[in-house]
């Protein structure tokens, strides 16, 4: 007999293993760095987070200067929670991170032991939450010690304010430091959340070796360059578009650059040939990879998430494919 309730859930999307961990992830994650900042976007927000659950979603992904302005993120998720996801919170996996500027003044930026901790702390007040399940160090700051940082992380987990600890944008040897740092402290990093897309491909260059060696998973942001890698800016830049707000992370010449486009152009008739978006097709390329446990997506709409969703109807890519892809990205 099941104690499971009928629930097809977790029917709807297929889960990875998180390294050698006890955790399995949706192989798609929603973060909330754009658009769940402020009231006037709170009901979008909000309908986006009960859609990506219901379609079986469960780790959503967050830091303390998400917003704008920063920690309105974290607000409108633990607003989020208490009208609609309490209930399951022991069906979720949510993070935060402490690494870039958020408060005035000498503690409030980069890897100090005061900053990550009093960080963490404002954190879980803004979220409503007692624990968060992965807290991470945003960022490496090469002017305090490793140790420092690592040691704020044990502390954390051991204190019961997360469950687990990971890093950010942490390059491979230094991400190496760090885990042998936090396993000697008996608290093994759980995962690594590194920038990744067909357009950036630094990760591949010794970070997923480290990862693999290391026993940890990898969660990989901004794998559709920001909607570059959709067919969105094919021809032009549509209003209400991340490069229409002038938020400053996606530059006009960004998706202006015609090099750039015309890979898109190229990348999206592959696409077509096996049934996909290009968005899609953009999410299963990051996912061939056997190291990279999930790929953690933004979205502006709820049918940006039910689209993506729908990767898992073609994740496979055969060798010729694959051979295209890295002629058209290496401009061969
Ligand atoms: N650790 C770090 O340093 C770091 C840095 C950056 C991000 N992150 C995390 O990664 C998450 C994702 O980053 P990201 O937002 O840059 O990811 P992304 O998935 O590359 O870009 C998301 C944007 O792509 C567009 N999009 C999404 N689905 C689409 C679809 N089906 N068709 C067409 N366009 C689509 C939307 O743009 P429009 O808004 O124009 O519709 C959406 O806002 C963040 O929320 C955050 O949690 C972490």
């Amino acid at each position: 007999m099941s104690y499971l309730p009928a629930n097809d859930r977790y029917e709807k999307i297929p889960y990875k293993r998180c390294g050698r961990s006890g955790i399995n992830l949706p192989i798609i994650s929603l973060g909330l760095w754009h658009n769940f900042g402020g009231v006037d976007v709170f009901e979008n927000g909000r309908k986006m987070v009960r859609r990506a659950f219901d379609l079986g979603i469960t780790h959503f992904d967050l830091a303390n200067n998400y917003g704008p302005p920063p920690g309105s993120a974290e607000e409108t998720f633990g607003r989020i929670l208490e009208l609609d996801l309490k209930p399951y919170r022991d069906e979720l996996i949510i993070s935060s991170k402490a690494g870039y500027g958020m408060w005035e003044g000498p503690y409030g930026d980069f890897g100090s032991r005061k900053y990550i901790i009093a960080s963490c702390d404002q954190s879980l007040k803004r979220l409503g939450l007692e624990y968060v399940d992965i807290f991470y160090h945003h960022r490496p700051d090469y002017d305090t010690p490793l140790e420092e940082s690592m040691m704020a992380l044990n502390q954390i987990v051991r204190s019961g304010k997360a469950l687990y600890a990971g890093i950010s944008n942490y390059p491979a040897e230094r991400a190496a430091q760090a885990a042998n740092i936090m396993r000697e402290l008996g608290t093994p990093l759980l995962i690594h959340q590194p920038r990744y897309s067909m357009f950036d491909r630094w990760i591949e260059d010794g970070l997923l070796d480290v990862l693999e060696n290391e026993g940890m998973g990898s969660i990989v942001f901004s794998p559709l360059e920001q909607g570059l890698l959709t067919n969105k800016y094919l021809n032009g830049i549509p209003e209400g578009s991340r490069a229409a707000k002038d938020w400053g992370f996606l530059q006009k010449e960004t998706v202006e650059n015609r090099e750039a486009i015309e890979k898109v152009i190229q990348l999206n008739e592959i696409a077509k040939e096996r049934n996909q978006s290009m968005a899609q097709m953009a999410i299963s390329w990051v996912l061939r990879h056997k190291g990279v446990t999930t790929a953690l997506i933004g979205a502006s709409r709820v049918e940006q998430i039910e689209e993506l969703v729908k990767v898992q109807d073609n994740l496979h890519f055969t060798e010729e494919e694959l051979g295209r892809i890295e002629g058209i990205l290496q401009n061969r």
